[in-house]
Protein backbone atom coordinates (compact mmCIF):
# COMPACT_ATOMS: atom_id res chain seq x y z
CA UNK A 1 0.00 0.00 0.00
CA UNK A 2 1.35 3.21 -0.93
CA UNK A 3 0.07 7.03 -1.00
CA UNK A 4 0.05 6.36 -4.86
CA UNK A 5 -2.99 4.05 -5.01
CA UNK A 6 -5.67 6.58 -3.40
CA UNK A 7 -8.50 4.85 -2.19
CA UNK A 8 -11.95 6.02 -1.52
CA UNK A 9 -14.27 4.07 0.75
CA UNK A 10 -17.90 4.02 0.84
CA UNK A 11 -18.94 1.99 3.62
CA UNK A 12 -23.17 1.46 5.18
CA UNK A 13 -25.75 -1.33 5.43
CA UNK A 14 -27.17 -3.11 2.97
CA UNK A 15 -30.17 -0.90 0.88
CA UNK A 16 -28.33 2.88 1.40
CA UNK A 17 -27.12 2.02 -2.42
CA UNK A 18 -23.84 2.01 -1.59
CA UNK A 19 -23.48 -0.32 -4.17
CA UNK A 20 -24.86 1.21 -7.31
CA UNK A 21 -23.03 4.48 -6.31
CA UNK A 22 -20.11 2.80 -5.63
CA UNK A 23 -19.96 1.42 -9.22
CA UNK A 24 -21.37 4.91 -10.72
CA UNK A 25 -18.22 6.57 -8.54
CA UNK A 26 -15.49 4.29 -9.87
CA UNK A 27 -16.86 4.62 -13.66
CA UNK A 28 -16.85 8.19 -13.49
CA UNK A 29 -13.18 8.20 -12.21
CA UNK A 30 -12.10 5.36 -14.24
CA UNK A 31 -11.27 3.36 -10.79
CA UNK A 32 -11.49 -0.02 -9.85
CA UNK A 33 -13.64 -0.83 -7.67
CA UNK A 34 -14.61 -3.64 -4.94
CA UNK A 35 -17.50 -5.12 -4.16
CA UNK A 36 -16.50 -6.50 -0.81
CA UNK A 37 -19.69 -7.87 0.11
CA UNK A 38 -20.01 -9.94 -2.72
CA UNK A 39 -16.68 -11.91 -1.32
CA UNK A 40 -18.37 -12.80 1.71
CA UNK A 41 -21.26 -13.86 -0.14
CA UNK A 42 -19.64 -15.85 -2.50
CA UNK A 43 -18.06 -17.61 0.10
CA UNK A 44 -20.96 -17.88 2.25
CA UNK A 45 -22.68 -19.70 -1.15
CA UNK A 46 -18.82 -22.16 -1.70
CA UNK A 47 -19.79 -23.10 1.95
CA UNK A 48 -23.11 -23.75 0.69
CA UNK A 49 -21.66 -26.32 -2.11
CA UNK A 50 -18.89 -27.61 0.30
CA UNK A 51 -21.65 -28.95 3.09
CA UNK A 52 -19.38 -26.30 5.45
CA UNK A 53 -21.99 -25.10 8.56
CA UNK A 54 -22.34 -21.18 8.87
CA UNK A 55 -20.76 -21.54 12.01
CA UNK A 56 -17.40 -23.74 11.68
CA UNK A 57 -15.13 -21.23 11.65
CA UNK A 58 -11.99 -23.49 11.13
CA UNK A 59 -13.57 -25.20 8.15
CA UNK A 60 -14.65 -21.81 6.73
CA UNK A 61 -10.85 -19.89 7.51
CA UNK A 62 -9.47 -22.53 5.20
CA UNK A 63 -12.28 -22.17 2.33
CA UNK A 64 -11.75 -18.10 3.06
CA UNK A 65 -7.78 -18.99 2.71
CA UNK A 66 -8.55 -20.97 -0.95
CA UNK A 67 -11.36 -19.75 -2.04
CA UNK A 68 -11.56 -19.87 -5.85
CA UNK A 69 -13.45 -16.61 -6.72
CA UNK A 70 -13.61 -14.02 -9.56
CA UNK A 71 -14.44 -10.94 -10.54
CA UNK A 72 -14.43 -10.24 -14.55
CA UNK A 73 -15.08 -6.86 -15.56
CA UNK A 74 -16.82 -6.99 -18.79
CA UNK A 75 -17.19 -4.36 -21.45
CA UNK A 76 -19.93 -2.48 -20.23
CA UNK A 77 -18.00 -2.57 -16.66
CA UNK A 78 -20.11 -5.16 -15.31
CA UNK A 79 -18.75 -7.69 -13.04
CA UNK A 80 -19.17 -10.78 -13.33
CA UNK A 81 -18.27 -13.64 -9.69
CA UNK A 82 -17.25 -16.87 -10.85
CA UNK A 83 -16.69 -19.50 -7.81
CA UNK A 84 -14.50 -22.34 -9.51
CA UNK A 85 -15.32 -21.31 -12.90
CA UNK A 86 -19.02 -21.26 -12.41
CA UNK A 87 -21.28 -17.69 -13.02
CA UNK A 88 -22.74 -16.79 -9.74
CA UNK A 89 -23.43 -13.86 -10.21
CA UNK A 90 -27.19 -13.97 -9.69
CA UNK A 91 -27.10 -16.41 -7.24
CA UNK A 92 -25.01 -14.90 -4.64
CA UNK A 93 -27.78 -11.09 -4.63
CA UNK A 94 -30.35 -13.92 -2.94
CA UNK A 95 -31.26 -13.01 0.87
CA UNK A 96 -30.72 -16.66 1.36
CA UNK A 97 -26.81 -16.41 0.59
CA UNK A 98 -26.67 -12.40 2.23
CA UNK A 99 -27.97 -14.31 5.15
CA UNK A 100 -25.35 -16.79 5.29
CA UNK A 101 -22.34 -13.88 4.35
CA UNK A 102 -23.33 -11.67 7.60
CA UNK A 103 -23.40 -14.79 9.65
CA UNK A 104 -19.70 -16.35 8.45
CA UNK A 105 -19.11 -12.32 8.37
CA UNK A 106 -19.19 -12.12 12.24
CA UNK A 107 -16.27 -14.52 12.23
CA UNK A 108 -12.92 -12.99 12.83
CA UNK A 109 -11.10 -15.55 11.39
CA UNK A 110 -13.06 -15.41 8.58
CA UNK A 111 -12.71 -11.74 8.08
CA UNK A 112 -8.83 -11.84 8.28
CA UNK A 113 -8.18 -14.56 5.83
CA UNK A 114 -10.38 -11.92 3.42
CA UNK A 115 -7.82 -9.20 4.59
CA UNK A 116 -4.96 -9.15 2.31
CA UNK A 117 -7.62 -10.19 -0.48
CA UNK A 118 -9.51 -7.19 -0.07
CA UNK A 119 -6.38 -4.49 -0.22
CA UNK A 120 -5.02 -6.38 -3.33
CA UNK A 121 -7.80 -4.66 -5.15
CA UNK A 122 -6.08 -1.22 -4.37
CA UNK A 123 -4.02 -0.33 -7.78
CA UNK A 124 -3.61 3.03 -10.01
CA UNK A 125 -5.18 5.17 -10.83
CA UNK A 126 -7.35 4.26 -7.66
CA UNK A 127 -10.06 2.36 -6.22
CA UNK A 128 -13.48 2.76 -4.73
CA UNK A 129 -14.21 0.47 -2.02
CA UNK A 130 -17.74 -0.42 -1.05
CA UNK A 131 -18.82 -2.23 1.65
CA UNK A 132 -18.90 -2.13 6.00
CA UNK A 133 -15.83 -1.89 7.26
CA UNK A 134 -13.44 0.10 4.32
CA UNK A 135 -12.89 2.73 6.34
CA UNK A 136 -12.91 1.84 9.56
CA UNK A 137 -10.35 -2.04 9.23
CA UNK A 138 -9.37 -2.46 5.56
CA UNK A 139 -8.02 1.19 4.24
CA UNK A 140 -7.95 3.48 7.29
CA UNK A 141 -5.86 5.27 5.03
CA UNK A 142 -8.00 6.47 2.43
CA UNK A 143 -7.90 9.56 1.03
CA UNK A 144 -11.78 10.09 1.34
CA UNK A 145 -14.47 8.04 3.26
CA UNK A 146 -18.28 8.42 3.39
CA UNK A 147 -20.69 6.40 5.04
CA UNK A 148 -23.96 6.16 3.79
CA UNK A 149 -27.54 5.43 6.37
CA UNK A 150 -31.10 5.58 5.26
CA UNK A 151 -34.21 4.67 7.31
CA UNK A 152 -34.92 0.58 7.56
CA UNK A 153 -38.29 1.31 6.06
CA UNK A 154 -36.66 3.13 3.03
CA UNK A 155 -33.63 0.45 2.67
CA UNK A 156 -36.16 -2.52 2.89
CA UNK A 157 -38.24 -0.78 0.31
CA UNK A 158 -35.45 -0.39 -2.35
CA UNK A 159 -33.80 -3.61 -1.62
CA UNK A 160 -37.63 -5.29 -2.67
CA UNK A 161 -37.75 -3.45 -5.85
CA UNK A 162 -34.11 -4.47 -6.71
CA UNK A 163 -35.19 -8.11 -6.19
CA UNK A 164 -38.38 -7.18 -8.23
CA UNK A 165 -36.50 -6.06 -10.99
CA UNK A 166 -33.86 -9.28 -11.30
CA UNK A 167 -37.60 -11.56 -11.14
CA UNK A 168 -36.64 -12.68 -7.41
CA UNK A 169 -39.95 -12.66 -5.65
CA UNK A 170 -40.34 -11.63 -1.71
CA UNK A 171 -42.08 -10.39 1.52
CA UNK A 172 -41.86 -6.64 1.95
CA UNK A 173 -42.63 -7.41 5.82
CA UNK A 174 -39.99 -10.40 5.87
CA UNK A 175 -37.75 -8.14 4.30
CA UNK A 176 -37.32 -5.44 7.12
CA UNK A 177 -37.41 -8.15 9.71
CA UNK A 178 -34.39 -9.77 7.79
CA UNK A 179 -32.82 -6.66 7.34
CA UNK A 180 -33.06 -5.50 11.04
CA UNK A 181 -31.66 -8.60 11.91
CA UNK A 182 -29.17 -8.12 9.91
CA UNK A 183 -28.04 -5.34 10.59
CA UNK A 184 -28.54 -5.64 14.54
CA UNK A 185 -25.45 -8.56 13.74
CA UNK A 186 -23.17 -6.29 11.59
CA UNK A 187 -23.36 -3.91 14.41
CA UNK A 188 -22.67 -5.69 17.19
CA UNK A 189 -20.37 -8.17 16.19
CA UNK A 190 -16.96 -7.76 18.20
CA UNK A 191 -14.86 -7.47 15.16
CA UNK A 192 -15.37 -5.27 12.39
CA UNK A 193 -18.46 -3.55 13.22
CA UNK A 194 -20.44 -1.69 10.97
CA UNK A 195 -20.32 1.73 11.93
CA UNK A 196 -18.78 5.06 10.40
CA UNK A 197 -14.86 5.67 10.39
CA UNK A 198 -14.14 8.75 13.01
CA UNK A 199 -13.28 10.81 9.99
CA UNK A 200 -15.89 9.68 7.39
CA UNK A 201 -18.34 11.74 5.27
CA UNK A 202 -21.86 10.31 6.61
CA UNK A 203 -24.76 10.98 3.94
CA UNK A 204 -28.30 10.52 4.82
CA UNK A 205 -29.37 9.30 1.28
CA UNK A 206 -33.60 8.91 2.33
CA UNK A 207 -34.41 11.97 0.47
CA UNK A 208 -31.77 11.19 -2.53
CA UNK A 209 -31.44 9.92 -5.34
CA UNK A 210 -28.61 7.65 -6.62
CA UNK A 211 -27.43 10.65 -9.03
CA UNK A 212 -27.62 13.01 -6.16
CA UNK A 213 -25.48 10.98 -3.93
CA UNK A 214 -22.80 10.46 -6.43
CA UNK A 215 -22.99 14.20 -7.04
CA UNK A 216 -22.27 14.81 -3.21
CA UNK A 217 -19.41 11.77 -3.59
CA UNK A 218 -17.81 13.19 -7.01
CA UNK A 219 -17.49 16.99 -5.28
CA UNK A 220 -15.74 16.04 -2.50
CA UNK A 221 -13.45 13.96 -4.67
CA UNK A 222 -12.86 16.75 -6.88
CA UNK A 223 -12.23 18.90 -4.20
CA UNK A 224 -8.81 16.57 -2.97
CA UNK A 225 -8.47 14.77 -6.93
CA UNK A 226 -9.36 18.04 -8.99
CA UNK A 227 -9.49 16.75 -12.50
CA UNK A 228 -9.80 13.00 -12.18
CA UNK A 229 -13.87 12.76 -13.22
CA UNK A 230 -14.96 11.32 -16.43
CA UNK A 231 -18.05 12.51 -17.94
O1 LIG B 1 -23.16 -5.60 1.13
P1 LIG B 1 -23.78 -6.96 1.08
O2 LIG B 1 -25.21 -7.01 1.46
O3 LIG B 1 -23.51 -7.64 -0.23
O4 LIG B 1 -22.97 -7.81 2.19
C1 LIG B 1 -23.40 -9.08 2.62
C2 LIG B 1 -22.96 -9.30 4.06
O5 LIG B 1 -21.54 -9.37 4.11
C3 LIG B 1 -23.33 -8.16 5.01
O6 LIG B 1 -24.56 -8.35 5.66
C4 LIG B 1 -22.20 -8.14 6.03
O7 LIG B 1 -22.49 -8.96 7.12
C5 LIG B 1 -21.05 -8.76 5.29
N1 LIG B 1 -20.02 -7.77 4.95
C6 LIG B 1 -19.09 -7.47 5.92
N2 LIG B 1 -18.07 -6.62 5.63
C7 LIG B 1 -17.97 -6.06 4.42
C8 LIG B 1 -18.95 -6.32 3.44
C9 LIG B 1 -19.98 -7.18 3.73
O8 LIG B 1 -19.16 -7.96 7.03
N3 LIG B 1 -16.95 -5.26 4.17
Amino acid sequence: MTQKEPVITVDGASGTGKGVVSQIVAKRLGWKLLDSGALYRVLALAAQKHAVAVDNEAALKVLAEHLDAQFVTQVNDFSVILLEGEDVTDTIRTEKVGNAASKIAALPAVRIALLNRQRAFRELPGLVADGRDMGTVIFPDASLKFFLTASPEERALRRYNQLKEKGISVNLTDLVEELRERDKRDQERPIAPLRPAEDAICIDTDHLSIEQVVALILSEVNKIFPVVTLE
